[in-house]
């Protein structure tokens, strides 16, 4: 069985016959978990086995969470939290209680007002006569800015490898936040049976239902690369498709059939249990957020999967893609957006910038072919949309983030790569937006039938407006903002084959304010030398 896709379709790994993972695991569950490698870093203690976390940071509030795992039956917990300004807790500004209920399967959310603008925090809760691990978060800033330093990540396949690069993020103290850009869990059934899987995580199948996607989010919060990151950093996050299945769209998935029930209940499960499980600010079914920092960047966490019309099936099918106004975001989101961004120019906001799933940029092949219909690329009128009102309104200095192709890319983006007289590639006229991609947490890259070398080629030779693409390194990537340039740093770890804390850095690149031009640089963006202390 092919385990990837290959390339040119840069999508998720293909999904496991499930037949074929029952018969092939239920022999060698057992030693897998036998032959795990320890990790490094402590893991949490009860009730708190699930670690804390924060998220969603505002100027004056941020979302708290945590778990409390149940002792036994289904009783109730009360919890206590705490919020301090030093990690010894001597100045508390804030406190209150909370429960921990079986119909939110334990967990707990506070959302912590009050606070002051760009602002480092130490928080901890209290259940059962224990305390949980110190967490660490930090409010968005007001007025002027001078610089934002954030992570992106995306992919993180349990099943597919250790999670080092979370350790990495977690590490990096001087961080804003960290982005996710989904796929935080994966839906699948995996085969403990192939030599490339470390761990197979429960539940021991493809997770459907309600109690099967929360069993899924707890085993990946056990993870105590993954746990430190939360402790450490608050985390804008939104799902991209394996957080419910795989390729998404608001009818159904790829990766559900007609025997696992309906697509609308395995949806709302999988909503509810993300929601559950994740440090997300809920508002009233509008999953999509914006966040500002201050005068320097206006971000927008775009959701992608609950209102996008059907993927194209054939890629060779290039009028499929034209016909009718296919959209990605749902007309809501869509205005919201574009009001939004209308906004963010007329405030004179610096940067605009984009955390979203899919590749954005144009990307056509050859013939006409689209690589990725379940890219932007699929859904050409949404973007155009967006181009017309960049260009309509000259607004500038637009950076898009994407996780979901387990690769890494630097990208500008033209409204037509291909249209000499629009775009110059020598000289970034006609760019409206650039682009960075990272690549997976664990989750692999895309197989290279003719080898990694002779695909960056095709892929540069093709697409003028790719600068740089790698295929097989797995990490994250940092995000350095100030008022005359935005970076990107991407990062990648050694293995994920093991535990391990080697990273290198793979490149750089740069736009300057006012060019959609992108640039390489030699070495990362120097981290500001005022981080706050990190979580004990
Ligand atoms: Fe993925």
């Amino acid at each position: 069985m092919r385990s990837r896709r290959e390339f040119g379709n840069l999508g998720a790994p293909m999904p496991l016959d499930r037949r074929t993972f029952l018969r092939a695991s239920a022999a060698t569950l057992p030693l897998i978990a036998g032959c795990a490698p320890l990790v490094a870093l402590r893991p949490s203690t009860a009730p708190f086995l699930h670690g804390v976390a924060s998220g969603d940071p505002l100027a004056d509030r941020v979302i708290l969470w945590t778990r409390v795992t149940p002792e036994s039956g289904t009783a109730e917990g009360e919890v206590r939290w705490r919020m301090a300004l030093d990690p010894q807790f001597e100045r508390v500004v804030a406190s209150g209680e909370a429960v921990a209920a079986a119909d939110r399967d334990y967990t707990v959310k506070v959302d912590a007002v009050g606070l002051a603008p760009d602002t480092t925090y130490y928080y901890r809760f209290e259940a059962n006569g224990a305390s949980s691990p110190i967490g660490r978060t930090r409010t968005l800033p007001v007025g002027p800015t001078p610089r934002l330093r954030l992570g992106f990540c995306s992919c993180s396949n349990y099943a597919w490898g250790w999670f080092n690069a979370y350790a990495r993020l977690a590490e990096r103290t001087e961080l804003a936040a960290v982005l996710h850009l989904g796929d935080y869990i994966y839906e699948y059934a995996e085969s403990s049976s192939r030599s490339d899987i470390v761990r197979v995580p429960a539940p021991y199948r493809e997770v459907v239902r309600l109690a099967d996607y929360r069993a899924r989010h707890a085993e990946y919060r056990l993870d105590a690369d993954l746990q430190e990151m939360h402790r450490q950093h608050p985390v804008i996050a939104l799902w991209d498709d394996h957080e419910l299945a795989n390729n998404a769209w608001r009818g159904g998935a790829q990766n559900h059939q007609p025997d696992e029930g309906s697509w609308r209940a395995r949806r709302a499960a999988a909503v509810r249990a993300y929601l559950e499980w994740l440090p997300v600010r809920e508002s009233q079914g509008r999953y999509y957020r914006h966040f500002r920092f201050g005068d320097l960047a206006d971000l927008w966490m775009l959701e992608t999967r609950l209102r996008r019309d059907k993927q194209v099936a054939d890629r060779n099918d290039s009028v499929a893609f034209r016909r009718g106004d296919r959209r990605l975001l749902g007309p809501v989101q869509e205005r919201w957006l574009l009001d939004g961004i209308t906004r963010s120019a007329r405030d004179g906001t610096a940067w605009r910038v984009f955390g979203q799933q899919v590749v954005f940029a144009p990307l056509p092949a050859d013939g006409g072919r689209v690589r990725n219909p379940d890219s932007w690329d699929g859904y050409p009128r949404t973007r155009e949309r967006i181009f017309d009102l960049w260009e309509r309104r000259g607004i500038a200095d637009n950076v898009v983030l994407t996780g979901d192709v387990h690769s890494s890319w630097a990208m500008e983006v033209p409204r037509d790569p291909r249209d000499r007289h629009a775009y110059d590639p020598a000289t970034g006229r006609g760019a409206l937006a650039v682009e960075f991609v990272t690549p997976g947490i664990s989750s692999p890259g895309p197989v290279l039938p003719a080898g990694a070398d002779r695909a960056v080629r095709r892929v540069l030779d093709e697409n003028p407006n790719v600068r740089w693409v790698e295929f097989t390194g797995r990490g994250y990537a940092l995000l350095d903002v100030d008022r005359e340039r935005v970076q990107s740093d991407w990062f990648h770890v050694d293995t994920v084959q093991e535990p391990s804390r080697g990273e290198r850095f793979v490149a750089g690149y740069r736009a300057r304010r006012g060019s959609g031009q992108l640039e390489p640089v030699d070495a990362p963006s120097e981290p500001p030398r005022d981080a706050p202390e990190p979580a004990p």
